[in-house]
């Protein structure tokens, strides 16, 4: 598997899973744009050990909820590289409470950067990758989009929206070569999920069949999967990396 010659977006690459795939699309030959929002330190880090290890990475910042700023980069990224090959809509955010509590506010960050941004985002590389009838968009969503979950209404609302963009914007763009697929994690060990008490580890770690928490380097695997060639009959599907939470 080799995606020599490939420019790959990874948005909220900087840190925990779009770190972990930012290295694997780097490792596999691509050269990676590590997006992030306001780390740039985490941004540098991740580039960094991208060059380390004899890859090509650099670090931008925008956030994908803005329109305007999404513009720019994108057409700046286009005019020094020529190509977007492959975009993983990654970044994502989480604001729990339960609904009953739940703020206008809360809702609306949420679903603008998990859900608008990667409307926007795929909206931004979509005409380039149509241009040269070859592309990969690869959107995370998660175990929650699929099953639910009390006190995350609006990140399950965002991530099952994810699902719904995914399968129809694959059937506007499977005749030019493009496919757009999402990969579902179940409870990955990030700074996402870190702080989750030992009550709430203990009770999702009940519901996972093989008894431990995932890696971001488990949803790499996936990713690079649907960035390749041996992917490319592959379209409008998930990937559940979940060690068995949801079926
Ligand atoms: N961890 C899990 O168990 C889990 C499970 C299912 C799904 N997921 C999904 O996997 C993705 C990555 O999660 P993670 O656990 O790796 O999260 P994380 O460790 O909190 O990292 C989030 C990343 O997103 C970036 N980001 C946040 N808001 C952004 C914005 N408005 N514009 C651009 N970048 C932004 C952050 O940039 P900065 O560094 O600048 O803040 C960071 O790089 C998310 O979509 C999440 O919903 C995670």
């Amino acid at each position: 598997m080799s995606l020599s010659g490939k420019i790959a977006v990874v948005t909220g690459g900087s840190r925990g899973i779009g770190r972990a795939i930012s290295q694997r699309l780097a490792a596999l030959g691509a050269l990676v744009i590590v997006n992030y929002v306001s780390n740039s330190s985490a941004a540098d880090e991740t580039v960094q050990s991208i060059r380390n290890a004899g890859g090509k990475g650099e670090a931008v910042q925008f956030n994908v909820a803005v329109s305007e700023e999404i513009e720019a980069a994108f057409k700046k990224i286009l005019e020094a590289h020529g190509q977007v090959d492959i975009l993983v809509n990654n970044a994502g955010i989480t604001r729990d409470t339960l609904l009953m509590k739940m703020k206008d506010e809360q809702w609306d960050e949420v679903l603008n950067t998990n859900l608008k941004g990667v409307f926007l985002c795929t909206k931004a590389v979509s005409r380039a990758m149509m241009k040269q009838r070859w592309g990969r968009i690869i959107n995370i969503t998660s175990v929650v989009g699929f099953a639910g979950n009390a006190g995350q209404a609006n990140y399950a609302a965002a991530k099952a929206g994810i699902v719904g963009f995914t399968k129809s914007v694959a059937r506007e763009l499977a005749s030019r070569g493009i496919t757009v697929n999402g990969v579902a994690p179940g409870y990955i060990v990030t700074d996402m999920t870190r702080d989750l008490s030992d009550e709430v580890t203990n009770k999702i770690m009940a519901e996972i069949p093989m008894g431990v928490l995932g890696e971001a380097e488990d949803i790499a695997g996936a990713v690079s999967y649907l960035a390749s060639d041996d992917a490319r009959y592959v379209t409008g599907q998930f990937i559940h990396v979940n060690g068995g939470m949801y079926m």
